[in-house]
């Protein structure tokens, strides 16, 4: 199957194949093209460029035979003999094509063709919500407050207990489907809400039946270390061996998790708590992607580095002493301004750590506690006007940073042959800051996942 998008008026993130992240003043700039076109080829990016004049010419002499179909502006024809284009006779762009493939055409009408976000840090799979607390928020209890009452997290845990994994499956597919339409075509998904050796398989398993079924890439991260489980009160240590000694062998021989979480921070899991996990993940070949300093400077950035942590998360709290721990690390810093946002606390560093050198991603957090969001284009707003990043530099954080930050930027993140077709198509929009800017303007047009518009 073949689809060759037209008309695109900025062909946006174009990186070469061989840039898996972009750091410093990389993050600065925002490779485009104007008046572009696209191929896709079985779900891949096999070519891009320039279109000349505004027609695409097609090589091999196709038929006129082609079925228009001006709601879906998009045209489908099989191959023959003479030669057409989507806008006449004439294309200066030759595609290269066999006679024999159906082509799909899609009229991109001016917009903006860039990558699909990719989400690096979610905990999409939950039960219910979390609506009375958002009351207890609004009447001043800070998030540690509520969840030392027994709420939060624990809270979250009861309700996913009590549903069935089908039930499960169904309600985090209500929010795979929600993002996905808002333009995330891959999302690293945390179980983290069992806090029990079977509900934290539970999850998992949801989360292995999502990444099979929906069109969306998925992440699996193992989260046993997010609170200590009701059963465990006052026996945290014992509940972390329990992470180490039972859950992490039972999702280990199962092939559930493609990394391993911890929530390092005040209040719940301490450095030596982490460093255990960690050094019990490795032995299954885990890496980690940590929580850390969210509520207080935790010590869990440095001990993310020291396990070569994919990337560590949160940073609301940082000093002088993460961003020397990072430098040259490989650990993607990445920060939440959902989180920020929904909880009222503050915002990372972002703009010191790039001025610093280190890369950024954003990513949402999507949880029913401290970000009940999804949507990366509100992500990469909050990036600009709460974080002062550029549009260009958010968008980096977004994209490419976060592919990196969960171990597909070698498929996703940017325009780039061979990359995955995971795209969003806008409507015509004045710029690139526009996205961000007009934040609550509906500007995606069309999302498109392994080549197929979702
Ligand atoms: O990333 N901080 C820890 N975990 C989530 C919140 C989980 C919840 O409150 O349900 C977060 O913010
Ligand atoms: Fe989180």
């Amino acid at each position: 199957m073949k689809t060759v998008i037209y008309n695109i008026g900025t062909l946006a993130g174009i990186l070469p194949s061989d840039v898996r992240k972009l750091e410093g003043s990389q993050m600065n700039t925002v490779e485009c093209i104007e008046n572009a076109y696209l191929v896709i080829e079985d779900g891949v990016i096999t070519e891009f460029g320039q279109n000349n004049g505004g027609c695409i010419g097609i090589q091999n002499n196709p038929s006129h035979d082609f079925v228009a179909d001006p709601l879906a502006a998009k045209v489908h024809r099989t191959f023959g003999q003479s030669l057409a284009s989507p806008c006449g006779q004439g294309g200066s762009t030759v595609l290269n094509t066999d006679t024999t493939t159906d082509i799909e055409f899609i009229d991109a009408k001016g917009g903006f063709v860039m990558p699909a976000f990719c989400d690096s840090h979610t905990h999409i799979v939950y039960a219910g919500c979390r609506d009375g607390e958002f009351r207890d928020k609004i009447a001043g209890l800070s998030y540690e407050e509520i969840a030392a009452r027994g709420g939060g997290i624990l809270n979250s845990a009861d309700l996913l207990h009590n549903t069935s994994e089908d039930e499960l499956y169904e309600q985090s597919m209500v929010r795979v489907r929600e993002i996905m339409a808002m333009g995330t075509g891959a999302a690293e998904i945390k179980s983290g809400y069992g806090l029990t050796v079977e509900d934290e398989l539970k999850m998992l398993r949801v989360i292995k039946r999502i990444k099979e079924t929906a069109p969306l890439t998925v992440k699996a991260n193992f989260l046993g270390a997010h609170a200590v489980g009701r059963a465990y009160k006052g026996r945290q240590s014992e509940y972390v061996d329990l992470v180490c000694n039972e859950m992490l062998p039972a999702v280990a021989a199962e092939g559930l998790a493609d990394y391993v979480d911890v929530f390092c921070d005040a209040g719940f899991f301490t450095v030596e708590d982490t460093d255990k996990i960690l050094s019990k993940a490795a032995e299954y070949g885990i890496t980690p992607k940590i929580h850390a300093n969210e509520l207080e400077v935790s010590g869990g950035v440095q001990v993310g580095v020291k396990h070569r942590a994919l990337s560590v998360d949160h940073l609301e709290k940082t000093t002088d002493a993460e961003i020397e721990a990072l430098r040259g690390s490989g650990t993607m810093p990445t920060m939440l301004p959902g989180c920020s946002f929904f909880l009222g606390i503050p915002y990372g560093n972002a703009k010191g750590y790039i001025e610093a050198g280190l890369p950024v991603a954003l990513a949402s957090d999507y949880n029913p506690g401290s970000s009940p969001s999804g949507n990366m284009r509100f992500v990469m707003a909050l990036g600009c006007i709460r974080m002062r990043l550029t549009p260009e530099q958010s968008f980096n954080a977004c994209t490419i940073n976060t592919a990196y930050a969960m171990g597909v930027s070698d498929q996703l993140g940017s325009i780039t042959v061979g990359k995955k077709a995971n795209l969003i198509v806008t409507k015509p929009v004045p710029s690139l800051a526009f996205i961000p800017y007009s934040h609550q303007t509906p500007v995606i047009d069309r999302v498109i996942l392994g080549g197929i518009t979702i």
